[in-house]
């Protein structure tokens, strides 16, 4: 396809030049932001008299219809174009002739890019939004359906205290929430207009840039010319949104992983979200899991990325950053593609409440519980965690529990121990205990519910 920036120089380009600059083959995507945001400008340009206004109908109805025909694939993309902006101007001046020419008066491909990002990043950061509240219903309602399964709290990966899992659920809640809020923010930070700013320098051109924004949905313009075509800024915030999305998913993975093992058991996975082992007959992998946590390094990549791309570039546009398009697409196909296997993933796994529950049995896990029990009943603080510390090694020494140690033995350790110890170190009273507020109890994890319910969803 001829260079429509072809003037100065007379060489045509050195075809490897060519294959390096060109990235229709990336760029295409945008195509109808593209066309949105030409739209615009023919009409602001109508408006304000800087072309003609049947000339500007005539350019909008067939960008319409190049639209059109870009949807349903009468017409194809032409992969020598140079970019997508390129391509679209180029179709429309073939079919409306000088016209057509007209169209890119008082604008450059520097803020058109910029602006048909932001267009774009705007309809993404909607669909990531609506999927990462498809999550937080799935795990919600999981959490519900089975919220008093009991299962032992980690820290160091080791036992520590028992809690029901749909409070470790509901955690996940609240880290997505916060997800909720960042592509929230990112959005409102980058839906201000760089169009108009042209090059870098603004127009001579009577302009309205405002009306032009109006059009396609922004609030506001950019105050600075130099800063609408130079700033990615929204691009790294979002990069880095998509990357704590990712590490989210990522540590929810890594659990499913671990308790859908043999060794825990926790959870089994639905047979539609895992695979087989092509020469271990008895395996059944967590492959999707595994493959968000490991596409999270991905998704960190493309954050990386960007950030080193940007760094030391000088104000205002420069071709390097033509590669943020591909690390923002990206991000957004990984991101989108796990989430849309996470929640079904969620949906139609089982959780194993007698698995669980022996885990909690084993671990001396109400160690805790026994020295509260032993404050209550006077003992300081650190003499009580001496006593139940050594309760749990006489256990470990003779094989037994701290829910079955018989009285006596107790008695031996401490005189303040009596019959009521057993209900005090019953692991259902444990977790039960644990009213204050954001805390394991039962009622605790309801209103957590409730709150995702009514706040979050
Ligand atoms: N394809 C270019 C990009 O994605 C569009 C902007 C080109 N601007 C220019 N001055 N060459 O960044």
């Amino acid at each position: 396809m001829a260079k429509l920036w072809k003037g100065r120089t007379k060489a045509s380009l050195n075809p490897l030049a060519d294959e390096l600059n060109c990235c229709i083959g990336v760029d295409k995507r945008l195509f109808r932001n593209d066309i949105d945001g030409s739209i615009a400008h023919a009409m602001m340009l109508g408006r304000q008299g800087i072309i003609p206004d049947d000339e500007a109908e005539l350019i909008c109805v067939e960008l319409h219809r190049i639209k059109c025909e870009l949807e349903s694939g009468e017409l194809e993309f032409d992969m020598t174009a140079e970019d997508i902006h390129m391509f679209i101007e180029s179709v429309l001046t073939e079919r409306i002739g000088e016209t057509g020419k007209k169209l890119h008066t008082a604008r450059s491909r520097n803020d058109q890019v910029s602006l048909d990002m932001r267009l774009y990043m705007a309809e993404q950061i909607e669909e990531i939004s609506a999927l990462v509240k498809a999550l937080i219903a799935s795990i919600t309602d999981k959490a519900e359906e089975n919220i008093d399964a009991v299962m032992p709290g980690y820290t160091h990966l080791q036992r520590a205290q028992p809690i029901l899992w749909s409070h470790q659920m509901m955690a996940y809640v609240m880290m997505l929430e916060r997800d909720l809020g960042r592509l929230h923010d990112c959005r409102q930070r980058m839906m201000v207009s760089p169009i108009g700013s042209c090059a870098l320098a603004g127009t001579t051109y009577d302009t309205d840039r405002e009306y032009e924004a109006g059009l396609l949905g922004f609030a506001r313009i950019c105050h600075n010319s130099i800063d609408g075509v130079s700033d990615r800024d929204h691009m790294v915030e979002f990069l880095s949104a998509a990357s704590i999305i990712m590490l989210h998913l990522s540590r929810l993975s890594e659990e499913l992983i671990l308790w859908s093992s043999l060794e825990f058991g926790f959870v089994t996975l639905d047979d539609s979200f895992t695979t087989g082992s092509s020469i271990m007959p008895q395996k059944k992998n967590p492959d999707m899991a595994e493959l968000c946590r490991g596409k999270t390094g991905r998704v960190y990549g493309d954050l990386m990325s960007l950030l080193t791309t940007l760094k030391g570039l000088p104000l205002a546009y420069n071709k390097d950053m033509q590669e943020d398009k591909e690390a923002v697409f990206d991000a957004i196909d990984t991101l989108i593609l796990c989430l849309k296997v996470y929640s079904p993933m969620i949906e139609s796994m089982s959780v194993n409440r007698d698995a669980m529950i022996n885990a909690v049995r084993g671990g001396y896990i109400n160690a805790t519980d026994l020295a509260d029990y032993l404050t209550c009943k006077g003992l300081p603080f650190r003499d009580a965690y001496r006593v139940s510390g050594e309760a749990v090694a006489h256990c470990i020494a003779s094989g037994r529990n701290l829910e079955t140690l018989p009285l006596e033995e107790y008695q031996s350790m401490c005189s303040l121990i009596d019959s009521d110890v057993y209900e005090h170190i019953d692991i259902k009273t444990c977790v039960e205990k644990r009213t204050s507020a954001g805390g394991t109890s039962t009622d605790s994890v309801k209103a957590q519910i409730a709150y995702a319910r009514s706040k979050v969803l």
